[in-house]
């Protein structure tokens, strides 16, 4: 069952969302060589609880914090540590998912600390652009395999690979919902997008090979090979003519 957002649901949407990418934009500043990532955490955490929301990772399923952090080779769903410190040279994704009066908005970045060599700076580049390329297909009419195709043929031409365990997904009054939105595939192939659907788009691109892992707490999605991986995240909502992006940031253009 797929949802179609009426216009007060999208309105909602519209407010978690803007809490989302709020949150990112101020988490930013704090992303530097020495902070840990239980620091970003607490942060976080906080700034959200203080603007009347909730942070959806926390307790999902068990998980234990509010939000992911993933380093390097982690691909996704990092669990915030004291003991993690970062350091010069290093990328990470910060995701965060409110859930603000009835709806859940989702979003992510993938963050340079310090000075980040430029093998990694290329991938992380990259891989926004495969987001962006996703995203930039979506309209009535369009199949989410159009998305899938987008983003792979993109990060296949850079010899980069597209991990396939993990996708994008419906969000609105649950955190993920139908359809998915699978970061790899075949055009015209897939669920047909209908004005009023929200969904996110976010592709984790690897530097290596695409295979996974997961650790034994039985979170840490890291790749098998432990060359770094990289992420966007953006909640999309599919209009009459095209696309909104709900969880634009600010001076971010798309
Ligand atoms: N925010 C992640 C996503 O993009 C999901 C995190 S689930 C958690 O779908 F439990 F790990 F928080
Ligand atoms: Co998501
Ligand atoms: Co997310």
């Amino acid at each position: 069952m797929i949802a179609i957002k009426s216009k007060r649901e999208i309105e909602l949407m519209r407010k978690t969302c803007a809490l989302a990418s709020e949150t990112l934009q101020y988490i930013e500043p704090y992303i530097k060589p020495g902070v840990s990532t239980e620091k970003l955490n607490d942060l976080c955490h906080e700034y959200i609880v203080s603007h009347g929301a909730i942070p959806s990772p926390l307790n999902y399923h068990g998980f234990p914090k509010s939000i992911c952090t993933s380093l390097n080779e982690v691909i996704c769903h990092g669990i915030p540590s004291g003991k993690e410190v970062l350091k010069n040279g290093d990328i990470i994704n910060v995701d965060v998912t409110t859930f603000l009066e009835g709806f859940h908005g989702d979003t992510s970045a993938t963050f340079f600390v310090g000075e980040v060599d430029l093998k990694l700076k290329k991938l992380v580049e990259v891989t926004y652009e495969c987001m962006l390329r996703g995203i930039k297909v979506i309209k009535p009419g369009k199949k989410t395999g159009d998305i899938g195709y987008a983003i792979e043929t993109y990060a296949l031409e850079h010899g980069y690979s597209v991990v396939e365990e993990y996708c994008g997904h419906g969000i609105g009054r649950s955190f993920h919902e139908d359809p998915q939105i699978l970061h790899y595939g075949e055009q015209n192939k897939g669920t047909l997008l209908k004005e009023g659907m929200t969904f996110t788009v976010e592709p984790m691109i690897n530097l290596g090979e695409r295979y996974c892992e997961v650790l034994k707490d039985n979170w840490t999605v890291v790749t098998k090979d432990r060359l770094p991986s990289a992420q966007f995240e953006h909640t999309v909502l599919v209009t009459s003519t095209g696309y909104e992006v709900l969880t634009l940031r600010k001076q971010e253009t798309i």
